[in-house]
């Protein structure tokens, strides 16, 4: 962050600066934070910063210039935690040349870790997991006179509602918000239940007000965050009472209807989907919002049943299959992704087979593909054993990869000819004298700039297209 006058410019980890006003403390202490992972994690990150702006810290775009690194971190595949153990040997070399500056770490890593990360190999002076970031400043000082800087303790209620995240990734137009925290489920590959805890919801008043807020602050799109957006519930009242009887209870579609009604201006999205709780109210709240957009991803994970069943995911392939038909007979526009794992355990040619054709037949407009990593801890790694070598894990991952590419395709290309409502977010890559931005299928659109800004509106007419984006002409300009 830097000075100017009365104003503040705020430099994100991108580079990019936005205004903010300079009433806050200045304690002179630069921070930096990286994050890895999922949104959720993205969108910790904003509440860290806020919880630190508040203490006085400003920002800074490289942490080579901090006095404070935070790395907020992702246990879902062990590759994700290799990664940050080699850039915290990026972070040590800072050590260098400021002997006093503190690493942090943050998110599922930190709580998959714990004090460990402190004992063993020493590349960072605070472990915080993602229930505790109300404790940072202290912790943050304790750190700074050699304490112990740990806290992991899980919450059964924190979901951070008061907190106003600074946004840091910043195009000013598309922001997240989280609904809820943890996860209950218990697939049996993943991490997430360890790393983050018991399932909570937030207050939807709070959720409501802060989409209220990013409007007046001119923001466009928000997407709406939680491990499961089907098992949101919220049932009690402001003064803290359970609301009885049951029909007063907030579910997630009552939830959407309450955000889609806070302005026609503003696009609403959501993720993450689970297929054994999105009932047809959620598809029939989307059909009936225009703002809320066209797209569920809805991760499936495998297409054999005994596979679905040995990773604890609730449902069948059919039961599946059933929910793909409901979202395409109440919403047929609707653009559908998933997530898939190849390799769990004991998966056979024939098993593969079935998530290959499950593929093939739903005809996924964009998919997340990823080999089975065995996690410490989760019900797969204390039952099975991961026992598909690693030759086979590459070469079914590949054929599935190659099979998406080509639907991908197909459905870039079913666009062409038609129209389609674009909200501008921003420069293309490929040239300064074109946009980007997503239709409601959060298909990459690329129009020519003319007179266009972002955060507008535009409908367009598609002309052509790649595997991962359309080239479009503008019919209409939106006037906003
Ligand atoms: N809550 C979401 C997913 C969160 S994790 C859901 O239930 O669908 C994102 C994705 O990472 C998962 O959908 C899964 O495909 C993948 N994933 C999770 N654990 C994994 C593991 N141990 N190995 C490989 N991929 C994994
Ligand atoms: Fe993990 Fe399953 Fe929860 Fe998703 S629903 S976060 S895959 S345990
Ligand atoms: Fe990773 Fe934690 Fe998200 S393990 S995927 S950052 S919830």
């Amino acid at each position: 962050m830097r000075y100017t006058g009365n104003k503040v410019i705020e430099e994100d980890m991108q580079g990019k600066a936005t205004m903010m006003p300079a009433n806050i403390q200045i304690n002179n202490k630069k921070l930096y934070i990286e994050s890895y992972g999922c949104q959720m994690n993205f969108s910790d990150s904003e509440i860290v910063a806020s919880i630190l702006i508040d203490e006085g810290y400003t920002t800074v775009a490289d942490y080579k210039d901090a006095d404070v690194i935070l790395v907020n971190t992702c246990s879902i595949r062990e590759n994700a935690e290799q990664r940050v153990f080699n850039r915290l040997r990026n972070y040590q070399a800072v050590k260098k040349t400021r002997p006093g500056a503190i690493i942090g770490m943050l998110g599922c890593m930190a709580e998959r870790l714990k004090s460990q990360l402190l004992e063993r190999d020493r590349l960072v002076d605070l472990v915080v997991g993602p229930d505790a970031y109300r404790s940072l400043p202290e912790l943050l000082q304790n750190a700074e006179s050699g304490q112990k800087a740990v806290n992991v303790l899980l919450s059964r209620e924190e979901t951070y509602a008061d907190i106003s995240p600074v946004r840091l990734d910043n195009n000013g137009i598309s922001a997240f918000i989280s609904i809820m925290r943890g996860c209950d489920n218990m697939c049996s590959f993943c991490v997430v239940p360890f790393t983050r805890g018991r399932e909570r919801s937030r207050d939807p008043e709070s959720i409501v007000r802060e989409a209220r807020e990013l409007l007046l602050k001119g923001y466009k799109e928000i997407t709406l965050l939680g491990q499961n957006v089907d098992s949101y519930k919220w049932n009690i009242t402001s003064k803290g009472e359970i609301i009885d009887p049951k029909e007063d209870v907030v579910r997630f579609s009552g939830l959407l209807e309450k955000v889609a009604l806070v302005s026609k201006e503003l696009r609403i999205r959501f993720s993450t989907s689970h297929p054994k709780d999105m009932n047809d109210d959620v598809i029939e709240t989307m059909a009936k919002y225009d703002n809320i957009c066209e797209y569920i991803h809805l991760p499936v994970q495998s297409g054999n049943n005994n596979i679905l069943d040995k990773m604890n995911r609730g449902y069948t392939r059919e039961w599946y299959f059933e929910r793909i038909d409901s979202i395409r007979r109440i919403m047929p526009n609707c653009a559908i992704s998933t997530d898939i794992i190849i390799g769990f355990c004991d998966e056979t040619d024939q098993d593969f087979e079935e998530t290959y054709d499950l593929m093939d037949r739903v005809e996924f407009d964009f998919a997340y593909m990823f080999k089975y990593s065995e996690r410490p801890k989760t019900l797969a790694e204390r039952n099975f054993i991961d026992n598909v070598p690693e030759e086979i894990k590459s070469e079914r991952l590949q054929k599935i990869i190659d099979l998406q590419r080509a639907k991908s395709l197909l459905s870039n290309q079913k666009m062409i000819g038609k129209e389609c409502q674009v909200l501008i977010e921003g420069i293309s890559k490929r040239s300064d004298n074109q946009l980007f931005g997503r239709n409601s299928q959060n298909m990459v659109v690329i129009i020519n700039k003319d007179d266009l800004k972002k955060g507008q509106y535009v409908d367009v007419l598609v002309d052509s297209c790649s595997s991962a984006t359309l080239f479009a002409t503008v019919i209409k300009k939106n006037n906003n």
